[in-house]
């Protein structure tokens, strides 16, 4: 008989997902795991702007901020029930609670994390993130969400190769 469990994928066939501050690198690093271990890549702020047909500014100034993160959410359960994929989710995405715990229960989830300084660095010419302005805020309020993520990775002093690196041993460690 099948039971649900049996149709979750296996560990090493689970996504890995990479949460974080805005501006830390999650889509430079997943683009960089994905080709070292030949799995796709998904990038959740590119899928929600394809479907939508519009930026994310436009969608924050069109349609609210309310509705983006609905889409996030929706997008976050979709990609749940699949796996194999290398995911670099808007650094919004794991902040809420049903779209974390998910991916916590069915992801090797790793947060990416730097110093204020470096975000400032980072952000410094940002046109396409609607919060850039309000980072400093936004950062002190989400250190305690992203400290419920068990896996913790520091981009500090390495390339994205690095930090690439470091996370699939990590991921390798765990089957
Ligand atoms: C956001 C981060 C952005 C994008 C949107 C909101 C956030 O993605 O999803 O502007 O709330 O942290 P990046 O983390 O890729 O910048």
């Amino acid at each position: 008989m099948v039971t649900p469990s049996d149709k979750l994928p296996s560990l090493s066939e689970q996504n890995i997902v990479l949460t974080g501050f805005m501006g830390i690198g999650k889509t430079t690093v997943g683009k960089c795991i994905a080709e070292l271990l030949a799995r796709d890549f998904m990038d959740t702020d590119n899928v929600i702007t394809s479907r939508a047909g519009k930026s994310i500014p436009k969608i924050f100034a069109e349609d609210g901020e309310a509705h983006f993160r609905l889409l996030e959410r929706e997008l976050a359960h979709e990609l749940v029930g699949k796996g194999g994929l290398v995911i670099a989710t808007g650094g919004g995405m794991l902040v809420d609670n049903s779209s974390r715990e998910a991916f916590l229960a069915h992801s090797f989830v790793v947060c990416l994390d730097g110093t204020p300084e470096l975000i400032q660095q980072r952000l410094a010419n940002s046109k396409d993130r609607p919060l850039a302005a309000n980072w400093r805020e936004i950062f002190e309020k989400r250190r305690e969400i992203y400290a419920q993520i068990p896996v913790h990775v520091s981009v500090e002093g390495n390339t994205p190769e690095q930090t690439a690196k470091e996370i699939i041993e990590l991921w390798r460690s765990k089957f």
